[in-house]
């Protein structure tokens, strides 16, 4: 039967948070280890479901993983068995595409059917096959399942229209083997593609420039395992910043990179929050006031896109009027109407909103439409008059660690019930 999170609103927030190891990082680096001839050890897993469905198709590849501890994952794919990967499991995320990579990256072969994910609007994977073409690959599709693959492949210039994440980090994985120099330029620089890289270059590649927009890979003979530790997740960070914006006494958000969350914490300073930044932490405290501000979404190091759902609804409780707009994935306002339903005033715009606060929020039953929306629904939640109840939260499980009991740590009246249907 179905979980449903239920949140009794308007209780203050009070104690220590620690953030665990970035979700966008881990459904990168676990497809890359398979790139390696022996052991890869990465520690600072989060629990999530994406790294449960990981493991399965690694396990359809025959590839031996060890949950050591409940952070910590060996990856050995020593016996590795490059078969098709047409199973369920494969569409339930968007990161199943780093296989398409890391397989053809290693075997200049791979067959896999289209990813999944949450729905943002379109999400097309043209600029990841136009980068494998790039290196000499040609590209099918029948029946829902691409089919990848190339005789030898070649390094070559690879010019990105679009600075896409997925794009990056698939064409990275795909050139570590390749002849020859890749040089992709318009490379996205997110810090989830600088700790891929660095995984792959402590398993012997030849990866310079990650983190700017022209990245270099020359191409390996062989790779070995290694260990490696993830960076802490920036959205889980500015997802857990934004609570305490909203709802702390006194909150301390531990294990981040400030650095990371810079055009966050800004914005939190423009609306009038109560913030002291350190080396690896920041602590909020009760604002008396906030005020609207106007945000756009933007690659990195601009506002992310996945902070703009959860940050909207802090937004219904700021003096005066904000404006989102959304230049990222322009459909992803799902959260609205939910926030609608709460009693936020907000009106839609073809990829923007205005919110127009403060108006109270009643809680009600909401629908976590997509991962961030779900984070939206539970600082809303929070906030809120009355109990709030989140249906769909598989999308919450897929890409937070242990939310429901990290909150309740902090004082939050949080929990789970199971539910006839969604
Ligand atoms: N795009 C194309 N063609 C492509 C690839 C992307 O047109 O071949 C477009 C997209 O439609 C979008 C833009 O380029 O408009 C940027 O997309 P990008 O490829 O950078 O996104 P992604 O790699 O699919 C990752 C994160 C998302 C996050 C975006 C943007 C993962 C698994 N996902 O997606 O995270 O929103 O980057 O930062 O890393 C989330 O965590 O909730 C989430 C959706």
């Amino acid at each position: 039967m179905p979980e449903v999170i239920k949140i009794e609103g308007g209780h203050l927030l009070e104690g220590e948070v620690n953030i665990s190891g970035a979700k966008n990082a881990t459904v990168a680096l676990i497809p890359a280890a398979v790139l390696a001839n022996g052991p890869v050890t990465i520690v600072g897993i989060p629990q999530i479901a994406d790294v449960d469905s990981l493991s399965e198709i690694l396990r359809i590849l025959n590839v031996d993983v060890q949950e050591i501890d409940v952070d910590h994952l060996v990856i050995d794919p020593t016996n590795m068995k490059n078969v098709t990967l047409d199973q369920d499991i494969v569409t339930k995320l968007r990161a199943s595409y780093y296989f398409m990579g890391a397989l053809l990256g290693k075997y200049g072969y791979v067959k896999i059917q289209m990813p999944g994910g949450c729905y943002l609007g379109p999400r097309p994977i043209d600029l990841h096959l136009k980068g494998f073409e790039a290196l000499g690959a040609t590209v099918s599709y029948d029946k829902g399942c691409y089919t990848i693959e190339a005789k030898k492949l070649i390094g070559n210039k690879i010019f990105l229209d679009i600075a896409s994440v997925g794009a990056t980090i698939n064409i990275m994985m795909a050139a570590v083997y390749a002849e020859g120099r890749t040089t992709i330029e318009n490379a996205a620089k997110e810090p989830e593609i600088i700790d891929v890289a660095t995984l792959l270059n402590k398993m012997g590649a030849k990866i310079r420039g990650a983190g700017t927009n022209v990245i270099t890979i020359d191409g390996a003979k062989s790779l070995s395992g290694c260990f490696h530790e993830i960076i802490p997740d920036r959205i889980e960070a500015g997802t857990f910043i934004i609570i305490a914006a909203a709802m702390a006494k006194k909150m301390v958000i531990n294990n981040i990179i400030p650095q990371h969350l810079d055009a966050l914490l800004s914005k939190l300073q423009e609306m009038g929050v109560k913030m002291k930044v350190d080396v690896d932490k920041v602590t909020i405290e009760k604002s008396d006031h906030i005020v609207g501000v106007d945000i756009t979404t933007k690659p990195y190091p601009g506002f992310a896109t996945d902070l703009q759902q959860p940050i909207t609804a802090l937004l219904t409780q700021a003096d005066g009027e904000s404006r989102i707009d959304e230049t990222i994935y322009i459909e992803r306002f799902k959260h609205c109407l939910e926030l609608q339903r709460m009693g936020a005033e907000i009106e839609l715009l073809n990829g923007s909103a205005i919110v127009k606060g403060p108006t109270p929020l009643d809680g009600t039953k909401v629908y976590a439409t997509d991962l961030r929306c779900g984070a939206a629904m539970i600082v809303a939640g929070l906030m809120a008059e009355g109990i709030t109840e989140i249906h769909n939260i598989y999308h919450i499980d897929r890409g937070y660690s242990e939310i429901d009991d990290k909150l309740r740590a902090l004082g939050a009246n949080i929990w789970r019930e199971t539910v006839e249907n969604d």
